[in-house]
């Protein structure tokens, strides 16, 4: 069975490929890569004309939650990677704050087999760095790492105690797996709600200053000085923590970052009104975040884009500031949000968006994966760039509707979805 997808732009940063070319796919595998591939050569062959679209490897999202095992009234294993089928990812990253967390071998097995069967895309499951993320013992890392994880995080919160998280930094060293920081002071946190600044003193609640992430990131990064482990910082929000990762970088350390869509979109200056859509962890920060956000992604001190997709349940997130749960919904529009803010406001190429959405995830996680080289497994996105809609919440497959872009009008979506050459989106077929 062969699919082929003819007329788009196809852009690859492995091959380095960026033209008009054709797609051959032979079950699950990319078969070729050339300028006119002939339909009329290859016996049941589907034809996809991706005439005006980019053709992309599939989207790598580093950083979901899918709230399965525990908080399924939030989200499914099912419904999450349905929703990232539609954004166009082929593979997802779950965050271990479940119930029970992703704190042993057993677990992390019980997720790779029921993917199998739920998933339409390949789910690697990230481990945690302490039992039961309470930031007393170190996980069995190298028997989750036996039993399938991409890497090791205690997302959700940083481990306070910086011997402990260097002895689990040390052996995921030994393992060759990545740590993925969620950096966060909770001692200088006390009880904050959104940045600090002007906006949480209007609105008279506790605020969260720069410093909170930056301590951390400061430690992290010392920490994989001192270890030589790859560290990535996930959902970076301040301009201190790209200067960090830049200054890092120079020195030659194994540290990478991310940025959120909702980070590099959305200011202090954006929230309206006492909306629960609007708070997350970092929280949205000053305008002057923003614009080192995108400019750390156009100068590649940014590697990545990720969601940190965290569905909640309505009423939870109807409580306001004080009381609504942390985070945002993204499988759904991180690939829209990418496009029209940084793509066509000129901080990234198409090119670079393939980079910080598949290649440098699967780089970083050391995955065969995020490219179109023949003979790789086929994992393809069509996204047409020119596609103008609204966004509408209501619509999104995920079970959460948290999202403050309800109503935001963007350019670029995905056609579809193929997941080792089957078509995962649209869900029809
Ligand atoms: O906003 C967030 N939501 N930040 C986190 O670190 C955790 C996440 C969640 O699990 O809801
Ligand atoms: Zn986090
Ligand atoms: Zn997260």
């Amino acid at each position: 069975m062969y699919i082929l997808i003819k007329n788009g732009r196809v852009i690859d940063r492995a091959s380095g490929i960026d033209g008009i070319m054709d797609v051959l796919i032979r079950d699950s595998v990319i078969e070729k890569v050339a300028e006119r591939i002939e339909e009329r050569n290859y016996m049941d062959v589907r034809v996809i004309d991706a005439g005006g679209c980019f053709v992309m490897p599939g989207f790598i999202d580093m950083h979901v939650h899918l709230r399965d095992p525990g908080f399924t009234y939030k989200e499914t294993i099912a419904t999450g990677s349905k929703a990232a089928a539609k954004g166009g990812f082929t593979v997802i990253c779950p965050m271990p704050n479940t119930k029970p967390v992703t704190d042993n071998p057993e677990i992390v097995s019980e997720i790779i087999k029921r993917a199998l069967t739920e998933s339409p895309i390949t789910i690697l499951p990230v481990g945690a760095v302490t039992i039961g993320q309470q930031g007393r013992e170190v996980t069995d890392i190298k028997g989750m790492t036996e039993s399938g994880i991409c890497a090791i995080s205690e997302d959700g919160k940083s481990v306070m105690n910086s011997n402990l998280y260097r002895e689990a930094m040390k052996i995921a060293g030994e393992c060759g797996i990545p740590v993925l920081a969620h950096c966060e002071d909770i001692n200088l946190v006390a009880g904050g709600v959104m940045n600090m600044g002007d906006r949480s003193r209007q609105m008279g609640f506790r605020g969260i200053s720069n410093a909170v992430e930056d301590i951390i990131a400061a430690r992290d990064i010392l920490l994989a000085k001192e270890t030589g482990t790859a560290l990535h910082l996930c959902h970076c929000s301040t301009e201190d923590s790209v200067r960090m990762i830049k200054e890092a970088k120079e020195e030659g350390l194994p540290v990478s970052g991310e940025v959120c869509p909702h980070h590099f979109t959305l200011s202090t200056d954006d929230i309206r009104e006492n909306d629960g859509n609007y708070k997350m962890n970092p929280p949205l920060r000053s305008r002057k975040d923003v614009e080192a956000l995108r400019q750390g992604l156009r100068d590649g001190i940014m590697d990545v884009i990720s969601t940190d997709h965290a569905p909640h349940g309505r009423e939870e997130k109807a409580r306001g500031f004080e009381g609504a749960p942390f985070g945002i919904v993204g499988l759904e529009t991180a690939a829209a949000l990418t496009y029209t803010e940084l793509v066509l406001q000129g901080y990234l190429t198409p090119m670079q968006m393939v980079e910080k959405m598949s290649y440098n995830p699967a780089r970083i996680l050391g995955i065969d994966s995020g490219t179109l080289l023949e003979g790789k497994m086929a994992d393809v996105v069509i996204f047409n760039p020119e596609k103008e809609y609204v966004i509408n919440a209501e619509e999104f497959i995920s079970k959460g509707h948290n999202t403050p872009f309800h109503g935001r009008a963007v350019k670029g979506a995905v056609e579809y979805t193929i997941h080792h050459g089957k078509v995962v989106f649209p869900f029809s077929e």
